[in-house]
């Protein structure tokens, strides 16, 4: 039997339509979300993610402001800015697109950021409410891997979950989600033996390793649910996954699609956490 294919671009447009519609509930109450994002140097990839973040800002109706900063930005100028955005009412969350230029350290600037505004979700703060079940912003790929998940209807409570990958912004902060969902989970790495024995005994699989088609259907037990983080550029121009995702088809129970699966999540999950900061600080 094939699998449910899990249509993360459609979830994604009804919780950005929720988002929508929320955001003008509590705009009649004089409450406007409001996104920062600060863009250092001419990366073009980073240029499309921006503008794309900006755009969805326009249509969630959230104020917007994007800082185009050039490449030659010291650090302390970049901290400056974020000092200035931390003491600005108008903005909610804050978001520093990486990869910085290198004479920049990323963990400064990261650790700058006010918590409360840390709609990334990426600071030891906020990682280490994640750890220890405290309210924070949660980061927004796990956070939307998570949503995907119970969308598809399957509670991850009582369940055996694997997460293969390690990374601090996916493996390891989707591990602990899944773990405060009530899992059992299991990290692999590219240093875990037998990886397949154990991943084939998984109920949820995720997978975020940046290899192309590397997890092919011996790693999928029958049924489970198949959550697949991977962007990868193929040599024909074509993306994949990190699943092959034609040979687990019809051995998943559930699986996500590359493009269209885990990719739109993040943004939605992004507007909400600004959302939730806007809220947080209104005390709604
Ligand atoms: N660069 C690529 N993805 C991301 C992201 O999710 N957040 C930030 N800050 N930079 C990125």
């Amino acid at each position: 039997m094939s699998a449910k294919v899990i249509e993360g671009k459609r979830i994604a447009q009804e919780i950005r339509e929720e988002i929508r519609q929320e955001t003008e509930r509590l705009k009649e109450r004089g409450i406007v979300p409001g996104l920062a994002v600060v863009l250092v140097g001419g990366d073009p990839a980073s240029a499309v993610y921006v503008g794309n973040k900006e755009k969805t800002c326009k249509e969630m109706g959230f104020h917007s402001e994007v800082h185009r900063l050039p490449e030659e930005t010291t650090q302390e100028q970049l901290l400056a800015v974020v000092a200035d955005l931390n003491r600005n009412d108008a903005v909610h969350g804050i978001l520093v697109q990486l990869p910085l230029p290198k004479h920049i350290a990323e963990k400064a600037v990261i650790d700058a950021i006010a918590v409360e505004k840390d709609v990334d979700g990426f600071s030891p703060q906020s990682t280490g409410n994640l750890v220890i079940g405290d309210e924070s912003l949660l980061p927004c790929t796990p956070a939307g891997i998570i949503e995907l998940i119970r969308r598809a209807g399957v509670d991850p409570a009582g369940k055996h979950a694997v997460v293969i990958g390690r990374s601090n912004i996916v493996g390891k902060p989707v591990a602990m989600l899944l773990l405060r969902e009530n899992a059992t989970v299991t990290i692999c790495h590219s240093r875990t033996e037998n990886m397949e024995a154990i991943a084939s005994q998984a109920d949820i699989l995720v997978v975020a390793i940046g290899k192309p088609k590397a997890i092919g259907r011996r790693y999928v037990k029958p049924g489970a649910i198949v959550i697949d983080v991977g962007v990868n550029r193929l040599e024909s121009g074509k993306l994949a996954g990190d699943v092959d995702y034609d040979e687990c088809l019809d051995v998943a129970g559930a699986i996500t699609p590359v493009p269209g699966g885990v990719g739109p999540m993040t943004i939605a999950m992004l507007m909400q956490n600004t959302l939730k900061a806007a809220k947080r600080k209104a005390g709604v």
